[in-house]
């Protein structure tokens, strides 16, 4: 449904989920036996429906019945990497049987990705998107990563583009077949050529800072110099093993570091001495068998959480922020609660943005109506499509 033209009521609405603690019960400010209004676009009212009957609530041009469901903000998957050819079930296949994952499956993506027409990335960038949306996903951020030249590189910077606002610049994600060995010029050819490529198409720049990937000194020089070019800072970090990147990623002021699987006590305090979001990468971690994150601590400790799905064909091929809640609910101890917020308004966060993530007068209206009665339910019911609703701009016509 197109929500910016007119104005739109939802009520009889179970429980709204604002995350507003000013406005309802607990730090997601659930107002029960709610209504939403909606008007071009924008998040024009929120309130407790009241009457004689109980049930009224303001007019509006049209009306969706929410049928006593709850309602809450679309999800912001703050870590996708879309633009990629071709799948990895094989390297899945053999992890499940014992194969350790160590990123080294980018370069048969690379391959894939390179040979592909510009059209067909394009329909299935389309597609994915459309599984993300009818998933509750309504604002998206979107990596490059698997060009890793200056044309392809650019070409995926393009083809995210068109679809988000979110685009991030992944020259460095893997040392491509024909720099085996000689990794530092091509992380010159990252700062020169395919950054001046690729910047206009991006928002944000990004590089994986990992053994095997790129190293503390590379994702600094890469990073500087994406901030030279006007672009915002997030990094890939602490995946496959305690390491440096957590402590650049504050250095530097990064919008978000994202996996943070292994966590030194000296990561996580740096972390919460920091605006740094720590974004937690759970499907992941589930599809590559590795630890869960110490997400508990983080948020104990104070920092910033975000949860995303890292849609990818490698490490992570799902767009269900639903199965990341689950797991982060199961597997990383956090709450109901605290889970709905990191992909909401954690996601928000992760992203530089204070317009999405809630459902509060003046934000956007990107919300999703569940087959439920109450958040509770995304993890209590594991793997049941709860997602009835998505309203926001990831379903307008662009994506059909
Ligand atoms: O975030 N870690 C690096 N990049 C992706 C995986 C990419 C792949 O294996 O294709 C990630 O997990």
């Amino acid at each position: 449904m197109n929500t910016a033209k007119q104005s739109m009521v939802i009520d009889n609405i179970g429980s709204l989920v604002t995350n507003d603690p000013a406005l309802g019960r607990g730090p997601l400010g659930v107002i029960d036996n709610a209504y939403l209004v909606i008007t071009r676009g924008v998040v024009d009212a929120v309130g407790t429906a009241t009457g004689i009957d109980g049930d009224h609530s303001p007019s509006a041009d049209d009306r969706i019945d929410a049928q006593g469901a709850c309602v809450l903000p679309g999800f912001v998957d703050s870590h996708t990497h879309l633009v990629f050819a071709g799948d990895r079930a094989k390297e899945f296949t053999s992890r499940m049987a014992g194969q350790p994952y160590d990123g080294g499956g980018i370069r048969q993506t690379t391959d894939a990705t390179r040979a592909a027409h510009t059209d067909e990335l394009d329909r299935l960038v389309r597609l994915r998107l459309l599984e993300a949306h009818h998933a509750g996903t309504t604002t998206i951020e979107i990596k490059s990563g698997y060009g890793l030249n200056v044309v392809d590189e650019a070409r995926s910077l393009d083809i995210a583009n068109k679809f988000t606002d979110e685009s991030t610049f992944l020259g460095a994600h893997l040392v491509p077949a024909e720099f085996e060995g000689r990794s530092d010029d091509y992380v010159d050819l990252v700062i020169t050529d395919m950054l001046n490529a690729a910047a206009p198409n991006a928002r944000w720049i990004d590089a994986f800072c990992e053994q095997g990937a790129f190293d503390v000194d590379q994702s600094r020089a890469v990073l500087e110099a994406g901030k030279a070019a006007g672009l915002g800072l997030r990094l890939h970090g602490n995946q496959l093993g305690e390491g440096p990147g957590v402590q650049l990623a504050v250095e530097l002021g990064c919008a978000s570091v994202d996996h943070c699987t292994y966590l030194s006590d000296s990561d996580i305090e740096a972390l919460a001495a920091s605006e740094t979001v720590a974004t937690f990468l759970p499907a992941a971690d589930f599809s590559t068998r590795q630890p869960y994150p110490p997400a508990r601590r983080v948020v104990d400790a104070g920092a910033k959480v975000a949860i995303a799905s890292n849609c990818n064909p490698g490490s992570s091929y799902t767009t269900s922020i639903s199965f990341c809640i689950a797991l982060a609910v199961r597997e990383m101890g956090l709450t109901i609660d605290e889970a709905i917020q990191a992909v909401t308004i954690g996601g928000a966060m992760a992203l530089g943005r204070d317009d999405i993530g809630r459902l509060t007068p003046g934000s956007a209206g990107h919300a999703v109506i569940l087959d439920a009665p109450s958040h509770h339910h995304l993890a209590y019911r594991p793997g049941v499509p709860l997602i009835r609703t998505t309203l926001g701009p990831l379903g307008q016509s662009s994506l059909e």
